[in-house]
């Protein structure tokens, strides 16, 4: 199994993107397997592994929603030498739409599941703040 290291902060303009994605980029470096996972709407880790958030046809958002499997959304970071799980301005939407789903808490762990076995790092750049998509990354039921 990988491991998985959640980068997290309520606040923003800490460095979390800039740690997710040099993190990442040395791992890959030093030659191990490693998936990057965006959950920020703003996308900095998706433009900051060389990929266009603007043309994204799918993307964590869809994931989380149920819409589609995180193998048909990650994709290569030619420039870092590892794969991406990329965001854009879709995901400001996803906590609200995730409202009244069921097991909203650990969809993103069941997704990482599928593909685990295939990283030994794993890595999740989180929004600046405490809110669902962040609590996904823990996986605990909300009560
Ligand atoms: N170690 C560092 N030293 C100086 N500046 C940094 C460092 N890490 C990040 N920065 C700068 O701080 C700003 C915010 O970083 P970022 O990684 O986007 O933060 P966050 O993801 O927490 O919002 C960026 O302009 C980045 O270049
Ligand atoms: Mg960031």
């Amino acid at each position: 199994m990988p491991r998985i290291l959640a980068v997290a902060n309520q606040k923003g303009g800490v460095g979390k993107t800039t740690t997710s994605v040099n993190l990442a980029a040395g791992l890959a470096g030093a030659g191990k397997r490693v998936l990057l996972i965006d959950l920020d709407p703003q996308g900095n880790a998706t433009m900051g592994s060389g990929i266009d958030k603007r043309g994204l046809e799918r993307s964590v958002y869809q994931v989380l929603l149920g819409l589609t499997t995180v193998q048909s959304v990650r994709q290569q970071s030619e420039s870092g030498g590892y794969d991406l799980v990329p965001a854009n301005r879709e995901l400001a939407g996803a906590e609200i739409e995730m409202v009244d789903l069921d097991n909203r808490e650990t969809r993103l762990k069941s997704a990482l599941g599928t593909i685990a076995a295939e990283y030994d790092f794993i890595l999740l750049d989180c929004p600046p703040a405490l809110n669902l998509l962040t609590l996904t990354v823990w996986s605990r039921p909300m009560r």
